[in-house]
């Protein structure tokens, strides 16, 4: 299956499904609720989005039917959500149930929050993708309910973890990754670096066909948007400019040598950028375009988000990062305006996954069922990371981040084509042998 979040899905992902499911209903079923047999190639959050117009509803389904067969052997109970078979009966609730039954699982899913353990000791080595602060902080999180474990990580960009994986192969270093867009852990499952876990915590997720991997090789844990920030005093500066609202301001000579973004074999913000102007431009173009836009940047990172603290330094005029990562420097009190580009933006679901040949496998099982726990993904603010959560009974703390015109951004096509179209950039556009910390 194609894994694109759609633009409703993400608007959706703004409220509680519970909220979004009344307002974005479709025709949901009065008077008591109906049977439905499942045909091939259903799924629950499909039978949602058909039948409340929402396919985040899809746990009211899962329930009520559970209810239904506790009490009517004409039903049978569904241990496991994504698992449902052809002429199975299920129980599609009207409004009323589904909303009562929506809120049962929601309470249900925040009162399962890991309770952790004094008496499990050892050592867990995370490959920690986010900024530092957030790395620090959900580590000291961890401790508080797992007070044994001793915790080390290092903080690598996308590529680079990537890269690193791959070259610790055969004696790998690291027991879990977390954190970095889902292109690379989709490029990594395909080179069978990511061990399958069917973590508990998985049914957490807001929409499991879109937010794991079909073989739970990877778990969504976040996800941000692809904004512009631009220096305030530049602007002012400069009273002709305003900043960019489109990928084609960018591109024009007033920026030439004002822009600064990251580089996409080092960067998965970056390589979120650049499978966003594929997408939207189409290869042919997107690579023209790319081209242009090469010419206008001053400099590339290593790291996603350090050109919005470099712009906000007065280094440059322009970044391309993502919306949070501009969030937390305004937040920090750099003079940054954030805007984006009006024809749609790309976006990223953040990762966590174990590493194949984890030297500590049953520590990482914990780590990444705690991280698909609304208690740990309701964290993020605390250490100045703006991302919303992916599980249900967690609220984002800054929604209009996603309240903007995204792409329809296929993560699979952007997983699978990493190595090609980064060797690509690298090769036609810009080589990364000299890039800026
Ligand atoms: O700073 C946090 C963050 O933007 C994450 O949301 C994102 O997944 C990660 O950084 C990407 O980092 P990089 O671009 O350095 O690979």
């Amino acid at each position: 299956m194609k894994k694109t979040l759609s633009l409703t899905l993400l608007i959706v992902l703004l409220f509680s499904a519970l909220a979004g499911m009344a307002s974005a209903a479709g025709p949901l079923p009065q008077g008591g609720g109906q049977e439905y047999t499942v045909q091939a190639d259903d799924w629950l959050s499909k039978l949602a989005e058909k039948n409340y117009g929402d396919v985040l509803a899809w746990p009211v389904i899962w329930k009520a039917t559970n209810a239904k067969a506790a009490e009517d052997d004409s039903f049978v109970e569904i241990p496991n959500p994504n698992v449902i078979e052809v002429g199975q009966k299920l129980w599609i609730p009207d409004e009323a149930e589904a909303a009562q039954f929506f809120e049962e699982f929601a309470a249900e899913r925040a009162a399962a929050s890991t309770a952790g353990s004094a008496d499990i000791t050892g050592e867990l080595n995370v490959l920690c993708v986010v900024q530092v602060e957030w790395c620090e902080g959900q580590i000291a999180e961890f401790n508080k309910i797992y007070p044994g474990l001793v915790v080390n990580y290092v903080r690598l960009s996308s590529g680079e973890s990537l890269t690193r994986l791959r070259n610790e192969a055969a004696n790998p270093q690291f027991d879990v990754w977390w954190g970095g867009p889902i292109d690379s852990y989709i490029a990594a499952a395909a080179e069978g670096l990511l061990e399958a876990y069917d973590s508990p915590n998985a049914v957490n997720l807001r929409d499991p066909q879109v937010m794991k991997a079909a073989d739970n090789s990877w778990f969504g844990i976040y996800i941000g948007t692809l904004g512009f920030g631009t220096n305030l005093n530049y602007l002012e500066a400069n009273p002709g400019l305003a900043a960019p609202t489109s990928w084609d301001d960018l591109i024009k000579p007033e920026w030439k040598g004002q822009i600064m973004i990251a580089h996409p074999s080092s960067s998965g913000t970056s390589y979120t950028a650049l499978c966003t102007i594929l997408q939207l431009k189409g290869e042919e173009a997107g690579w023209e375009y790319m081209r242009a836009f090469a010419g206008n940047v001053l400099q590339f990172t290593k790291s996603g988000a350090a050109p919005a603290n470099f712009v906000g330094n007065g280094e440059a005029a322009v970044s391309v990062v993502f919306s949070h990562d501009i969030v937390n420097q305004i937040e920090k009190g750099l003079p940054l305006q954030l805007t984006f580009p009006a024809e749609g933006t790309g976006y990223e679901i953040g990762g966590t996954a174990i590493v194949k040949g984890a030297q500590h496998p049953d520590l990482a099982k914990l780590w990444i069922d705690w991280a698909l726990t609304p208690a740990a993904q309701e964290l993020g603010p605390k250490y100045n990371a703006f991302q919303a959560p992916t599980v249900i009974g967690a609220e984002a703390s800054r929604p209009e981040l996603l309240e903007v015109n995204l792409i329809n951004y296929d993560f699979d096509y952007c997983g699978s084509n990493k190595t090609a179209f980064v060797d690509r950039f690298t090769n036609e556009i810009a080589n990364a042998d000299a890039l800026k910390e």
